[in-house]
C-alpha cells in the first residue's frame, strides 16, 4: 500500500513522535522510515511507496545522501537535496543570504592556518570560529586573542579536512538571547527567543539555555521568508541575533529543525502544519 506520507528518521526524538501522531489524528496513512534499515537501488525503476517524505535524520551525512537518492529516484522531499547542501553550510547559506539582501553578521573565510591568522590580525579579534558543517554549537569558538585562535586552530590542523575551512564570523554585540524562527512554507508559524545558559555564550538549547515566546514581527518574517527562499527551503528553522548595531542578523537556516521548544513555549501545533503543508505540497 502506498503511504500519503513518511517519517525518515535515524534516532525518534521527541519531534518525529509528534509529527507522527499529528499524521495519526488526520487519519492519513503516514508511516515510519527507519533510514538505517533502509537501502535503496539507485538503478531500479520501481515506483516507490513513500509518499511525500519529510527528511528528520540527525546525521548530517545520512540525511544528504538518503535525501539525494530518494529524490533523484523521483520521491518528493522535504527538504530538497538542494536545501540540505545550501543550508547544510554555513559559508554556503552565508552568501545566498548575502546574495538576497539578507542581513547577516560580517565574515570572513581563509583557506590555511596562516593565512586565518593573517586575516585574524586585518579585521581584529573577538571572532568567532565556526565550522562550515556543524550543529549544537558544537566546535563553535570564541577566539578572544591570537594565542586563542592559535590553540584553535592547531587542534583543526590534525583534523578531517573541512576543519582546515576557517570561517570566521565578528562576535555580534547583542542581548544574551538569539531567536528560532520556525517556518512551514512562506509562514513563520512560530518563533522563540532561546537565552544562554549560565556563563555561557551559545544559546543552542542542545546546551542548556532557556526559552521564552518570540512576537512575529512583520520584519521578522520578511527576513526569514528572504532567508528560507535563498536556500530554496520549505520547512526551515531560521536563527538570528538582535544586533546592537545592525538590528536582526540572520547566522544559520536550519535543515532539519528541532522544533520541541518552540511547541512546548509557544503552544503552537507545528507538527500539524508541517504534515498540513506536506500534503498539499507537489513534486
Ligand atoms: N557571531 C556570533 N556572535 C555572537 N554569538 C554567536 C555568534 N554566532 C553564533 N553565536 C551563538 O552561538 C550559537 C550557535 O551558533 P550557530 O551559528 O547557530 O551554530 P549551530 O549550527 O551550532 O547552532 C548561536 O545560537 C548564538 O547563540
Ligand atoms: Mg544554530
Amino acid at each position: 500500500m502506498s503511504s500519503d506520507l513518511s517519517i525518515l528518521y535515524d534516532n525518534i526524538r521527541w519531534e518525529e513522535k509528534a509529527l507522527l501522531e499529528a499524521g495519526k489524528k488526520k487519519n492519513i496513512n503516514i508511516q515510519m522510515v527507519d533510514c538505517k534499515k533502509l537501502f535503496l537501488e539507485l538503478d531500479k525503476k520501481t515506483k516507490l511507496n513513500f509518499g511525500t517524505v519529510i527528511q528528520r535524520c540527525v546525521s548530517y551525512y545520512r540525511n544528504l545522501h538518503s535525501t539525494a537518492a530518494l529524490e533523484g529516484l523521483g520521491v518528493k522531499v522535504i527538504n530538497c537535496l538542494n536545501t540540505g547542501i545550501l543550508a547544510g553550510n554555513k559559508l554556503f547559506t552565508h552568501m545566498l543570504l548575502q546574495k538576497e539582501g539578507v542581513p547577516t553578521p560580517f565574515n570572513t573565510v581563509a583557506f590555511s592556518q596562516e593565512a586565518a591568522l593573517e586575516a585574524l590580525e586585518k579585521i581584529g579579534y573577538p571572532q568567532v570560529i565556526k565550522p562550515t558543517v556543524g550543529s549544537w554549537g558544537r566546535m563553535i569558538s570564541l577566539l578572544n586573542d591570537r594565542d586563542a585562535a592559535e590553540g584553535i586552530m592547531e587542534m583543526r590542523e590534525r583534523m578531517y579536512p573541512i576543519y582546515q575551512i576557517y570561517y570566521l564570523e565578528e562576535f555580534v554585540k547583542r542581548p544574551p538571547r538569539d531567536i528560532r524562527a520556525i517556518m512551514v512554507g512562506n509562514k513563520v508559524v512560530a518563533a522563540i527567543y532561546r537565552y544562554s545558559g549560565d556563563g555561557m555564550w551559545k544559546t543552542n538549547m542542545a546546551l542548556g539555555g532557556r526559552a521564552e515566546e518570540c512576537k512575529v514581527t512583520n520584519e521578522l518574517e520578511d527576513i526569514c521568508i528572504k532567508a528560507k527562499n535563498a536556500v530554496n527551503g520549505e520547512i526551515v528553522g531560521v536563527d538570528l541575533m538582535e544586533s546592537n548595531e545592525r538590528g536582526l542578523v540572520v547566522h544559520e537556516v536550519n535543515n532539519t529543525t528541532e522544533y520541541k521548544n518552540t511547541v512546548r513555549v509557544t503552544g503552537v501545533d507545528i507538527p500539524t502544519q508541517m504534515i498540513d503543508y506536506a500534503l498539499q505540497s507537489k513534486k
